[in-house]
This record gives structure tokens, sequence and C-alpha cells, in this order.
């Protein structure tokens, strides 16, 4: 009788396991199939902001002006917070067009665009002020 229900528990514990790396796995296939997506943004104006979504996350795309990257890059680096961020968004030679995640690094609210000193985003949760390149100031 004993060793019936010490093998029950086994055998269920084992049925448990199985069932979450199975369901882990479905979840990971889904996000593989979620992390393509195409958006046409030509309809979107220099200097405006589109808000929208990418694999499951709220996410930015800013197109920036000419103007506004060159006044952006020549922000002073004493203003900026997070110093890990130092270069500009894109290596790419691309720097017109932004994206980011909309997800504030604080406790994780979605910031205002076109609002603050650098008229990049604010957090109005908190407070949160962001350039135009999504770096906290
Ligand atoms: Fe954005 Fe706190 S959540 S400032």
């Amino acid at each position: 009788m004993v060793q019936g229900f010490i093998l029950s528990s086994y055998v269920l514990g084992i049925k448990t396991i199985a069932t979450v790396i199975y369901n882990q796995m479905i979840t990971r296939t889904r996000y593989v199939r979620d992390s393509y997506k195409e958006l046409d943004i030509s309809e979107l104006p220099p200097g405006e902001v589109l808000q929208t979504s990418w694999n499951g996350e709220v996410i930015f795309i800013r197109r920036l002006t000419v103007s506004e990257v060159k006044d952006t890059m020549a922000l002073p680096a004493t203003t900026q917070l997070d110093k890990a961020v130092m270069e500009p968004p894109s290596d790419a030679g691309n720097s017109s067009v932004l994206v980011c995640s909309a997800i504030c690094t604080h406790l994780g609210c979605i910031p205002v665009p076109y609002l603050g000193a650098y008229k990049g985003w604010v957090c109005l949760c908190h407070g949160s002020v962001y350039d135009k390149f999504g770096r906290v100031r």
C-alpha cells in the first residue's frame, strides 16, 4: 500500500516535470514565430513617433530628421544617466530610424513622446526623461 503510494507520487512528479518542459517548448516556439515583423513606415513623417508591438512587447519607432540626429548626438555626456550607452543608436550608417522598447527602464510604464527638455520621451509615472535616441537623461 505504502509502496504503491510512493510509486504513484514518483509518476505524478515525472508527469508534472514533463508537462512544464513541454509547455516551455510550446512557448518558445510561439515567440520564435512572432519575432519577425514587417512594417511599412514610409508614411511615417520625419520627426514623428509610431507606437506598435513586436514579439509581445510595446515598441516605439521614431523617424529622426537630420537635425534631430545631429542635435541629439551633440548632447553633453554629463546629462546621460546610463554611461554604458554612449554610442548613437545605429552603427549601420542609417541613423534616421530608431526602434526601441516602449517600456520605461524604471518600473515599466509607457513614456509619452515629444515631451521634456530633450523632446524625446517623458514617463509620467515617476518623471524619467529620455532623449530622442531613447537614452535616459
Ligand atoms: Fe517610468 Fe517610473 S515607471 S519613471
